[in-house]
């Protein structure tokens, strides 16, 4: 039996994890033991606990409960934690998702225990280092040993680091299989898993549409689905006006609503403020609690325009064949601008009218398939099967 230590902390990753743990679960039960280990990065309920009761997700083993700090104290302590884990676990390997603090934490204390890390979502890259994603995603993929990257664009940034998918991998030892691992790791082009789950949760989204309608009271109305959390959207308030000041146009000049289920970190900065507060305060401007992933895509499969600076959500809103405003001055998913159905924005109030109101007034969008065919986790679990080695 080889057994996986997955290891989540925040939203994107437990969504990213049901994908893989369904296949795990499904196809390689006798095969596969998948230990779950949550950092307690993200611990409201509806940041964390619903999305493990929504998605199936295997109930974890381990709650560090780590949850906010600085990153170093939020790093460090999570890296404590983890390693005893790892002690007790002595894992085949470590699953890796995305780029948080989280990854950040686990991939180092699995490369110190010569432990192979698996990274979903490797090769993503903003070339911006200001961005603390940019630099957890630039060490995990450095250290890990199996590397699935969604897209080509990937695999040309991590060739460009000098991580390369074409190299042989012949060892006539396990051992040697082990140490090859560490030092020359396995990338492969995997498509999105991201894009797995919202072709699986499809027909339930309807149905949870109606739920979130109603359960928020939303009027049956055109809208706009804005999602913010970026440090450099929301923690400067200037900023954070800004969008909101954007969602006053939406509605008087282009006769919309939106739609803001409010991350955590935006709802604290809003409450901070006097002059926040009575922008947000505005008929036509639905300013909701965090919802479901399903519920998420009943609202992103309804919704006129997307606005948002989530990684997730800004793919999302592709799968969806829906327009996208990214507020970011750089996106790792380039080619979502290449088709012209997305496009950066930034967080100034001129640029955002603009791309709203051409986005709403043009007609013509297509969508083509850029992200797989569903059929990633899948693909992802024979590679971890086939390579996996398991210890002596
Ligand atoms: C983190 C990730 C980011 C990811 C996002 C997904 C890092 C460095 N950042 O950002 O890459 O896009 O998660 O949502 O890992 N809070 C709560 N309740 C919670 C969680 C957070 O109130 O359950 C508040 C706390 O005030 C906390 C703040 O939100 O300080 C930020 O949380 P944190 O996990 O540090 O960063 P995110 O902005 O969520
Ligand atoms: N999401 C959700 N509920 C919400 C907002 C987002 O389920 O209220 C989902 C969204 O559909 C996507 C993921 O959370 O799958 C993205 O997470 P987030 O925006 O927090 O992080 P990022 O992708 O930017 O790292």
């Amino acid at each position: 039996m080889k057994k996986i230590l997955t290891i989540v902390g925040a939203r994107p990753q437990f969504i990213k994890a049901s994908a893989i743990s369904r296949v795990l679960t499904s196809k390689y039960f006798s095969d596969v033991e998948e230990v779950m280990v949550h950092t307690g990065q993200h611990y409201d309920h509806n940041m964390s606990d619903v999305f493990f009761k929504e998605l199936g997700l295997k109930k974890e083993k381990y709650n560090l409960n780590i949850g906010s700090s600085s990153h170093a104290v939020q790093t460090a302590q999570m890296m404590i934690e983890i390693d005893k884990v790892i002690d007790i676990e002595d894992p085949d390997a470590v699953l890796l998702y995305g780029d948080t603090n989280s990854t950040l934490a686990s991939c180092i204390v699995a490369v110190k225990r010569h432990i192979p890390i698996i990274h979903i979502e490797a090769g993503v890259r903003s070339h911006n280092k200001k961005f603390p994603e940019e630099v957890n995603r630039l060490i995990c993929d450095h250290v890990s040993s199996m590397l699935f990257v969604p897209t080509y664009s990937g695999i040309d940034c991590l060739r460009k680091e000098g991580l390369n998918d074409d190299r042989e991998h012949n060892y006539s030892l396990i051992q040697e299989k082990q140490v090859c691992l560490l030092n020359s790791p396995l990338v492969y082009k995997c498509g999105d898993i991201m894009y797995d789950n919202t072709l699986f949760f499809q027909e339930k989204a309807n149905l949870y549409f109606e739920r979130v309608y109603q359960k928020n009271e939303l009027p049956k109305h055109k809208y706009v689905l804005v999602t913010a959390h970026r440090p450099s959207n929301v923690d400067d308030s200037g900023k954070l006006k800004e969008i909101l000041r954007f969602f006053h146009f939406l509605i008087n000049d282009l006769g919309l609503v939106v739609v803001f289920p409010t991350h955590p970190r935006t709802k604290k900065i809003i409450e901070q403020s006097k002059e926040l507060k009575k922008l947000i305060d505005k008929s036509g401007i639905y300013c909701i609690p965090p919802v479901s992933f399903i519920e998420m895509v009943g609202l992103e499969k309804n919704a006129e325009l997307i606005v948002t600076d989530s990684g997730g959500v800004q793919k999302e809103a592709y799968f969806m064949n829906k327009p996208c405003l990214i507020m970011l001055e750089e996106t790792p998913w380039v080619e979502l601008l290449e088709t012209g159905n997305a496009k950066l924005v930034g967080n100034n109030y001129d640029s955002l009218c603009k791309g709203a109101k051409d986005f709403i007034e043009r007609k013509n969008y297509s969508f083509k398939k850029i992200y797989g065919d569903g059929n990633s986790a899948k693909f992802i679990c024979e590679k971890i099967y086939e390579n996996l080695v398991v210890k002596n």
